[in-house]
């Protein structure tokens, strides 16, 4: 046997491959993969196939490349769980192009199958393949990094991920509607949180996940570190470091909170804590104002961390992930945003170029800055009633 697994159930590398499956070998970075091709008719192709494959998650994958490599410069022996694999792609990506010692597992047998061709493919030596459910495999084992990349709602594999993971978690979630208020009841399940649909929904949804990781981590004596974590497409993804240590756990919590939002005049009010006293009625309107939450209102990103995955895009040419990084470093550390455009449509006035209303921000001697979220959102400190100024002075 070729591929030695160090935990879990194993069969030779040719009884899990389906050789009815049609496939393909695609290029993504510099490793090769073997890929069942999807049925263009259907309405979602990569659900088409008994092994899942999508090519619009490159930019999820290139990112993820970039920023473990980027964790690890220090500890290049430390161990990478792809947790939920499929064909293998990230997984493989990270063995080939970070060289980290890495394991795959899906409870598909096609899939783990298809996981040993592709570990051949790439003549790999630091891979395991595991057919096993991944609540198993995480609860059986630890991992230094553990990647949650699941078909929607990464919530069934949160505890046993925070368990098990010993420096650094990647989460992606393609349930934005439950995470950023559309869908608030499966959201409040899921995340045990409140979640409001506001003008922000990304930054909702990013910070309701963090915030349930924040939670999850934190029965395990664990702190967490967000390093990145953005909203793309149809998913959202973090990337945090991991503390075992019961002092750092309870500072985390602490940047635990809830937002009181005001539906009627726009304004949004945020308390740090997790047992708070919050308005009803909003102080600059009187109206009855919602709150979501608990969430995170700590800071998105480590602008370190952000300075190296960008270098490492840069020097790998993921030229799609390169911009979208830039944005993450340099948006203001503080959350929630505002959309310029809907803030000129509640006014009954139309917007200028949102670079230039940043400026004038800055000019008044506030922070501001353009956010990933949304090329029209923006980020500042300055209060409403200013921001409303200055905007219409603009128009
Ligand atoms: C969205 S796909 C993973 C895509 C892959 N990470 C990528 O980058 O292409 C989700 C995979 O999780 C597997 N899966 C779902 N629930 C699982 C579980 N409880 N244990 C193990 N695998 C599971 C499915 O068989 C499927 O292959
Ligand atoms: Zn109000």
């Amino acid at each position: 046997m070729r591929f030695k697994p160090d935990i879990g159930f194993f069969k030779s590398v040719t009884d899990n491959f389906n050789p009815e499956m049609l496939t393909k070998i695609i290029t993504e970075g510099t490793t090769q993969i073997e890929v069942p091709i999807p049925d263009e008719n259907s309405s979602f192709p990569p659900s088409s196939v008994s092994v899942f494959y999508n090519p619009e998650m490159q930019l999820n994958r290139d990112i993820s490349v970039a920023a473990i490599a980027c964790f690890v410069k220090d500890n290049p022996e430390y161990t990478y769980l792809d947790a939920l694999s499929a064909s293998g792609i990230r997984g493989l990506r990270i063995a080939n192009e970070v060289g980290l010692a890495t394991t795959m597992s899906d409870w598909e047998e096609e899939s783990v199958g298809l996981i040993e061709k592709n570990i051949i493919l790439n003549s790999l030596e630091n891979c395991t393949a595991i057919k096993r459910n991944a609540n198993v495999v995480m609860l059986d084992n630890s991992f230094d990094i553990i990647d949650l990349d699941p078909f929607g709602t990464p919530a069934p594999f949160l505890d046993a991920a925070c368990r098990s993971a010993r420096k650094l978690l990647c989460v992606t979630a393609t349930d934005t509607a439950p995470l950023c208020g559309a869908h608030k009841k499966a959201g409040i399940r899921r995340y045990g949180a409140v979640p409001l649909k506001t003008d922000y929904y990304p930054e909702m949804g990013v910070r309701i996940l963090i915030g349930a990781i924040a939670r999850t981590l934190a029965r395990s004596d664990k702190a967490m570190t967000p390093l990145l974590s953005y909203a793309s497409q149809h998913y959202y993804r973090v990337f945090v470091e991991v503390k075992k240590n019961v002092v750092s756990a309870d500072e985390c919590l602490k940047q635990m909170g809830f937002v009181s939002q005001c539906f009627k005049c726009g304004e949004m009010h945020k308390e740090f804590g997790l047992a708070v006293h919050m308005d009803k009625e909003c102080p600059e309107c009187g109206e009855k104002t919602t709150i979501a939450g608990p969430l995170w209102l700590g800071s998105l990103h480590d602008r370190d961390f952000c300075d190296c995955v960008l270098a490492e895009c840069e020097k790998r040419e993921f030229t799609r992930a390169v911009k979208l990084i830039r944005l993450c470093r340099d948006e203001l550390d503080i959350p929630l945003h505002y959309d310029y455009h809907k803030l000129c449509k509640s006014l009954g006035i139309s917007a200028r170029r949102t670079d230039e209303l940043i400026s004038v921000l800055r000019e008044r001697g506030f922070g501001a800055s353009r956010t990933h979220f949304s090329g029209v959102s923006f980020k500042t400190d300055a209060p409403l009633g200013e921001i409303k100024r200055i905007v219409m002075g603009l128009d």
